[in-house]
């Protein structure tokens, strides 16, 4: 599905990402763990050009080279990327958000067949359709940008850091939404610093430090980590 080589990403001097390489597999859903200021944000950005920099390296995306793709262009070729802090519109209803996701020309066919299928993976927004998502919870509001972000009929799911800010109790019910979406088949890239949320859905992890790759594994090999113990369990 997904093919990254040798990911190199600079901001002026800084070196942010440094000869990163991962894969995510159709269906498959992979977490990258890192720290604050790891990279993970560059990373995603990275995959879709969205860099404002000098970046090297090669991304395959279903067997295409797509480096260097125009920004307006990636949610046409099938990737769909929820942004850390979600980007979703504050002034609009659900319904609104969602019907906004179905815009992409390839979305366009079968959007309402698509909208219900959404919603009944993500049932809390069913009952809220006509609220408008300024007024909603934060995990809720994240729910609505991953929900907006499948209704342009994705083959792979970019989200950068779905749990920040949110408490855990609320992280807990948005990760089972995300185990439905997985569960349909969705692949799916995930960046997290919530270990044990991010690992209990995915297959596969892979440890960003100082942008680069140190460390990755099979999701239940990936807790008992020495590497991401030090990192995010303190010991
Ligand atoms: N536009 C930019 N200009 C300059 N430096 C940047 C820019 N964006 C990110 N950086 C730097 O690149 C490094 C990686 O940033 P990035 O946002 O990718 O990290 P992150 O892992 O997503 O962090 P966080 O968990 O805080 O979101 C950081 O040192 C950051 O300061
Ligand atoms: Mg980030």
């Amino acid at each position: 599905m997904l093919d990254a080589r040798n990911l190199s990403v600079r901001y002026g001097k800084h070196l942010a990402l440094n000869d990163v390489s991962i894969k995510v597999g159709h269906g498959e859903c992979v977490v990258i763990l890192g720290a604050n200021g790891a990279g993970k944000s560059t990373l995603l950005r990275g995959l879709t050009s969205m860099v404002p920099i000098a970046s090297e390296g090669d991304v395959l995306f279903l067997d295409r080279h797509i480096g260097g793709i125009a920004p307006q262009k990636v949610v046409e070729i099938g990737i769909a990327h929820v942004p850390e802090g979600r980007g979703v519109f504050t002034e609009m209803t659900v319904d609104e958000n969602l019907r906004l996701g179905a815009n992409p020309r390839r979305a366009r066919e079968g959007a309402e067949g698509r909208r219900k299928e959404v919603l009944a993976l993500f049932p809390r927004l069913a009952e809220r359709q006509r609220q408008r998502v300024g007024t909603m919870s934060g995990g809720e509001q994240q729910m609505v940008a991953v929900a907006r972000a499948l209704m342009s009929k994705p083959d792979l799911l970019l989200l950068d850091e779905p749990s920040l800010g949110l408490a855990p109790i609320v992280v807990g019910e948005l990760f089972q939404a995300l185990k439905r979406v997985r569960d349909s088949g969705m692949s799916m890239l995930v960046v997290e610093q919530n270990v044990r949320a991010s690992l209990s859905i995915a297959s596969r992890g892979y440890l960003l430090e100082a942008g680069r790759i140190v460390g990755e594994g099979a999701a239940n090999t990936l807790m008992d980590d020495p590497g991401v113990r030090k990192a995010f369990l303190g010991h």
